[in-house]
């Protein structure tokens, strides 16, 4: 699925004369934006780790992003240990973690397949695996790597559901999903035999899309990239269209 979906990112954006963005590296302003809003909101990611956590144990999160997780529970646990392959992202989140004084961290900066780091107590893995091509190997060593218990949180639905009607009308095809919760489940289920302890639990209900946008035309040119569309083009014509009558 990863695959067939960066294929057709590829053909699209070519066809448009697209230049691919730096994925994470051209987010991470926007993401930092959105975490730091929802900052000291209900989450119900961190409540579970925080169930299986004590302050004798050590905490791996993999795809760490802007700390959202590991800074709060830095303080229940002995250890923390987070993997990063972003740059950008990495330098904001060492930012935050020294302005909260954090000192039990260690970052590893690189992706999960190549990161030389220990096993851990209770491994995280939040909302990271939409994009890993090979995720027999990466679910493997989540798996190796947690000593007590493996988290993962994942989405059950498309994240960009809303595009994928401008999308059809535009490209005149459906937008390649991404994998979601029950690809993960068969995953894990092949490789590991474990039938996944699945819990469900509200995301970013009641959230606006737009709300993570400075601007109009900041939100408009992320929505162009998303669906390679050039700008002034017929492309973003139609697009336009469609929004404003939706
Ligand atoms: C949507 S963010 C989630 C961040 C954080 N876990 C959270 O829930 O707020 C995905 C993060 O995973 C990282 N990432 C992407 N591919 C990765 C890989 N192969 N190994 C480790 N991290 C990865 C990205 O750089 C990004 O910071």
């Amino acid at each position: 699925m990863v695959a067939e979906r960066e294929a057709q990112a590829t053909r699209l954006r070519r066809a448009a004369d697209i230049d691919p963005p730096a994925f994470w590296e051209e987010r991470a302003g926007r993401f930092r934006r959105s975490v730091q809003r929802r900052a000291g909101q209900e989450d119900p990611i961190f409540d579970l780790v925080v169930a299986q956590v004590t302050i004798n144990l050590t905490l791996l999160d993999v795809g760490v992003g802007m700390g959202r997780h590991v800074l709060p529970l830095s303080r229940r646990v002995e250890h923390v240990t987070a993997v990063e392959p972003s740059q950008a992202i990495r330098d904001f989140m060492a930012a935050d973690a020294a302005e909260q004084q954090v000192a039990n961290l260690t970052v590893a900066g690189a992706d999960w397949q190549t990161a030389d780091v220990a096993p851990a107590d209770v491994v995280l893995c939040s909302h990271v695996i939409y994009n890993v091509p090979e995720v027999g190997g990466f679910v493997d060593k989540l798996a190796a790597y947690a000593l007590q218990h493996c988290i993962i949180a994942m989405r059950t639905g498309q994240r960009d559901q809303m595009l994928r009607g401008p999308f059809q009308q535009i490209h005149g095809e459906e937008l390649i999903p991404e994998p979601v919760l029950v690809d993960l489940y068969n995953v894990v289920h092949q490789r590991l035999g474990i039938a996944v302890n699945v819990q469900a639990m509200n995301f970013r209900r009641g959230a606006m899309p737009l709300g993570n946008y400075e601007t109009l035309n900041e939100a408009i040119a992320a929505l162009r990239g998303q669906l390679f569309v050039a700008e002034g083009s017929a492309g973003q014509v139609v697009y336009a269209h469609s929004c404003s009558s939706s």
